[in-house]
């Protein structure tokens, strides 16, 4: 069942998508070479909490952290470590906010100093499969529109989506109805109406789309060692035009 959002609840969840998206920048100056994960972790909880918010993933599932920080060929969930980020390194960074019983959810991809230009247009194919998906997420069409634009975008650049992970619905919880795969056929799935609002979440694989979970359980790392990206915004479905993205500053 799909829950559609009250302008009023609009507004509060534009709150909690703001501090993810303020978080997500300041994460993005602190992203070099030496800093480890968990400092980044740290630095998004506390920029969560200073913020009025709550860390929407820590606990979720058991869960142990603010912070999902995947890296290389991590795809998502990657969980905060010791681990220092090394120069040519990408770094997925996915991150939500809880802010009056409403969820924020968004994530970036970054390059950690100078990376190759093949694995510079991966992370921008990835974000424009974002936009490209954002922008079929008008009233009038098909929830597939979304989910098979974001798939072509990143086709057409010879890379894979990754159709294990999926984004989702989102309000009260971090995850509701309905689900919105990264591939598919234009024209089935829910008309999209105004008050549905949604995170739109594309990995996108350099190599091949299959992933596998870790022993920790949690991280998802491609089969083949590609390289992988992430990005996703929160955004609401307006009566007319283009949507609203929600995680934006
Ligand atoms: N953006 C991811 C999602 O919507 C993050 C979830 S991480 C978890 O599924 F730890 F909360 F599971
Ligand atoms: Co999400």
């Amino acid at each position: 069942m799909i829950i559609l959002k009250t302008p009023d609840d609009i507004e509060i969840m534009a709150r909690a998508a703001k501090l993810v998206a303020e978080t997500l920048q300041v994460l993005k100056r602190e992203v070099r070479p030496g800093i480890t994960t968990d400092d980044l972790d740290k630095i998004a909880e506390d920029s969560i909490r200073s913020g009025g918010g709550v860390p929407a993933f820590k606990g979720y599932r058991n869960y142990p952290k603010t912070l999902c920080a995947s890296v290389n060929e991590e795809v998502v969930h990657g969980i905060p470590s010791k681990r220092e980020l090394k120069e040519g390194e990408i770094i997925g960074l996915d991150l939500g906010a809880i802010i009056d019983g409403f969820y924020g959810d968004s994530a970036m991809t970054l390059p950690v100093g100078p990376i190759p230009p093949r694995v510079a247009e991966l992370l921008r194919v990835t974000e424009e499969a974002l936009e490209a998906g954002i922008a079929q997420a008008i009233v009038g069409n098909r929830l597939s529109d979304v989910s098979h634009a974001i798939q072509r975008h990143a086709e057409a650049a010879g890379f894979s989506v990754v159709t294990e992970f999926v984004g989702h619905g989102i309000g009260r919880q971090l995850h509701e109805d309905p689900q919105v795969p990264n591939y598919g056929k234009p024209g089935s799935g829910p008309r999209l109406q105004v008050g549905m609002v949604l995170a739109l979440e594309p990995m996108v694989n350099m190599g091949k789309s299959g992933v596998r979970i870790l022993d920790d359980e949690w991280t998802a790392v491609t089969k083949d060692g590609s390289l992988s990206a992430h990005f996703e915004h929160t955004i609401a479905i307006q009566a007319s035009g283009p949507p609203r993205i929600l995680t934006t500053l």
